[in-house]
């Protein structure tokens, strides 16, 4: 396998920015970014072999630097929303960001998308290629208590898998739920939508939420739902009863913090197969239901409504104020891990 590193730009501030750029012997390829940790671009085979980039993005950093779509994006210190921007640590309050209405939306308003991360090893052996990034967040960074050392690993692999794993450690008792935003095509059309994939999720239940997408604190199953994807069916084929799309969080069937089956994503016209496995305990599933036509990507192509789907391997919505949810909270010396496989074939 293969790796190599070249300049990407400069922030506003005068950091230097890098791409980074995984091979595999078969010919798939992963660029990489230092800022923000995004995935820019994924090259798969159809099910002719031609390989073809299935994420949405961008050809230049300048456009990352003002997105507001988390394309690509690691997002953190926590992924989806917390109710009200706050949350109670040991009877203290903690105040967040409110950018999403009244609530906090993925890590605030300088979330993990908008901040240089230190290149920390790129590397490549005969059958894995990795880009490992790291990330120090201050002390009270949006609200947030303790310093954060995180860092996400990016690997590509001779068996067709893109590996993102993530690990952290905090020295104060805080809050912590970390994602990958990247939006998929694999028709790869970049227009139109992404309504005639065959989507398979191993989740019979699903967090219900209030009008601002916070969850209610209960869960409900998906069977006679638009969310019943239990077994196979098309992105498209109930999406007119939920009337913007999908933005549901999903409870994945299985052990909490092992290695279990999320999706299974089929795209008819070019055979590609995405499944993905993880050791997070649900999955958003969001179907760019806010991309407007506004935002221009790769080789000047309108991304507009449903032009793409995200499945955000994560922990549940407002977990830090919701106590009968799986926990989110790291406590010093604890070290936080965790993997999401995405592997790729074709039919
Ligand atoms: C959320 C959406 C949000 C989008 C922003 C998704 O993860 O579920 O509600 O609008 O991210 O790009």
């Amino acid at each position: 396998m293969n790796f190599s590193t070249e300049p990407f730009g400069q922030t506003a501030q005068g950091e230097d920015v890098f791409l980074y750029t995984l091979t595999s012997a078969k010919g798939l390829r992963a660029r990489i970014t230092n800022f923000g940790a995004i995935l820019v671009s994924l090259e798969v085979p159809d099910r002719h072999g031609k390989l073809d980039d299935i994420t949405l993005g961008f050809d230049h950093l300048e456009q990352y630097l003002e997105q507001k779509a988390y394309l690509g994006a690691t997002v953190g210190r926590y992924a989806n929303r917390i109710g009200n921007a706050r949350f109670v640590l040991d009877g203290v309050e903690h105040k967040l960001a409110a950018n999403d209405g009244p609530n906090h939306l993925h890590g605030g308003i300088k979330g993990f998308d908008k901040v240089v991360w230190k290149p920390v090893e790129t590397t490549a052996t005969e059958d894995q290629a990795w880009a490992k990034l790291g990330y120090l967040s201050p002390d009270g960074a949006e609200g947030y208590p303790g310093n954060l050392r995180c860092t996400v690993t990016y690997m590509l692999t001779n068996d067709d898998e893109l590996r993102i794993s993530y690990e952290a450690e905090t020295d104060k008792k805080t809050v912590f739920n970390l994602t990958n935003h990247t939006y998929w095509d694999l028709a790869r059309r970049g227009g139109g939508n992404v309504f005639g994939h065959e989507l398979m999720l191993n989740a019979t239940r699903f967090t219900i939420v209030d009008k601002t997408l916070i969850p209610v604190g209960v869960t409900a199953s998906v069977v006679d739902t638009p969310l019943d994807f239990l077994a196979p069916k098309a992105l498209g084929s109930r999406v007119r009863q939920l009337g913007n799309g999908y933005d549901h969080n999903f409870v994945l069937n299985g052990p909490l913090n092992a290695l279990k089956f999320c999706a299974r994503v089929y795209e008819p016209t070019t055979g590609r197969i995405m499944e993905i496995t993880t050791t997070e305990p649900a999955v958003q599933l969001y179907t760019g239901n806010f991309l407007d036509g506004s935002i221009i990507g790769k080789a000047g192509k309108r991304y507009g409504r449903h032009a793409a789907f995200c499945l955000e391997t994560q922990h549940y919505p407002d977990s830090p104020n919701k106590p009968s949810f799986p926990s989110t909270v790291l406590e010093p010396g604890q070290k936080f891990t965790s993997l999401t496989v995405h592997k790729f074939s074709a039919k």
